[in-house]
């Protein structure tokens, strides 16, 4: 049983897992029961982004993985695209430093080519920043699909075998994960999705190959430090047995 006993003091006497995905689903549903802008809702769900980082690095997580934009996003409507935008560097801007502090290292997954300059640079800067951090590893998923990073990975794969570089025997699971955006870092053990919604939404498509999957009906920006620790007694209680008996 995990139990807070005063702000950032956790008891874990259970199995963490070492890399968490998570699927921050239903700012907007939140912000609608409120009667509030859809964009309401994304700034409380940052709120609580980085509760959940602070409590993941608190609990001995290794990796956390967040979907903060897809490659299928861009198709909201313009105002909503452009207010998500501003959101990420008002997040850099705002939480960096207490991330850096805490000894966060922050990875971006994704097509940052497709994404503003100033979105880019500001990620770019904080990826930099903390790069040699030793604490908790932040992928932070924008412009991310789990097809299309599959096929960059074949891609990129074939073009070594094109230029001589391997030979395509050569191409195992491990030489395909080191193509992937989670280069060198373990596969998902858990992955959260908020909001009720039950499904994958092209996240981490081969790195959730032996995932649990927990579901949770609480909006993203309900998504407390509790919430949290309630989903991972839940993975606790699971029994994984990777194809075995
Ligand atoms: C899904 O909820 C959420 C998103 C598409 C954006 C996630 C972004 C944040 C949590 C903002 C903070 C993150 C960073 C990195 C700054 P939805 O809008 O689809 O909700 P709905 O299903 O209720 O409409």
């Amino acid at each position: 049983m995990f139990r807070f006993k005063k702000k950032e003091k956790i008891e874990i006497p259970l199995e963490v897992p070492k890399h968490i995905g998570i699927i921050m689903d239903g700012n907007g549903r939140w912000a609608k029961k409120r009667m509030q802008p859809r964009v309401f809702g994304h700034k409380a769900g940052m709120e609580a982004l980085q509760e959940v980082t602070i409590a993941a690095k608190n609990m001995g997580v290794q990796v956390l993985t967040v979907y903060a934009f897809s490659t299928e996003n861009w198709a909201r409507p313009k105002d909503e695209v452009a207010a998500l935008m501003g959101l990420i560097v008002e997040y850099f801007n705002k939480k960096i430093d207490e991330l850096d502090r805490k000894g966060v290292c922050i990875r971006m997954l994704g097509d940052l080519s497709a994404v503003p300059d100033l979105q880019r640079e500001t990620a770019l800067r904080a990826m930099e920043r903390t790069k040699d951090n030793k604490g908790l590893k932040l992928n932070i998923a924008l412009n991310y699909g789990g097809r299309q990073e599959i096929l960059r990975a074949a891609r990129r794969l074939a073009e070594k075998c094109a230029d001589g570089e391997m030979r395509p025997e050569q191409i195992d699971e491990v030489a395909f994960e080191g193509e992937l955006y989670t280069a060198g870092l373990p596969m998902v053990d858990l992955l959260i999705r908020t909001s009720g919604e039950e499904r994958i939404s092209n996240f981490l498509l081969y790195q959730c190959a032996y995932a649990e999957f927990v579901f949770v009906p609480e909006y993203w920006p309900d998504f407390t430090r509790e919430v949290f620790a309630r989903a991972l007694e839940t993975y606790a209680r699971r029994d994984r047995r990777f194809g075995k008996v």
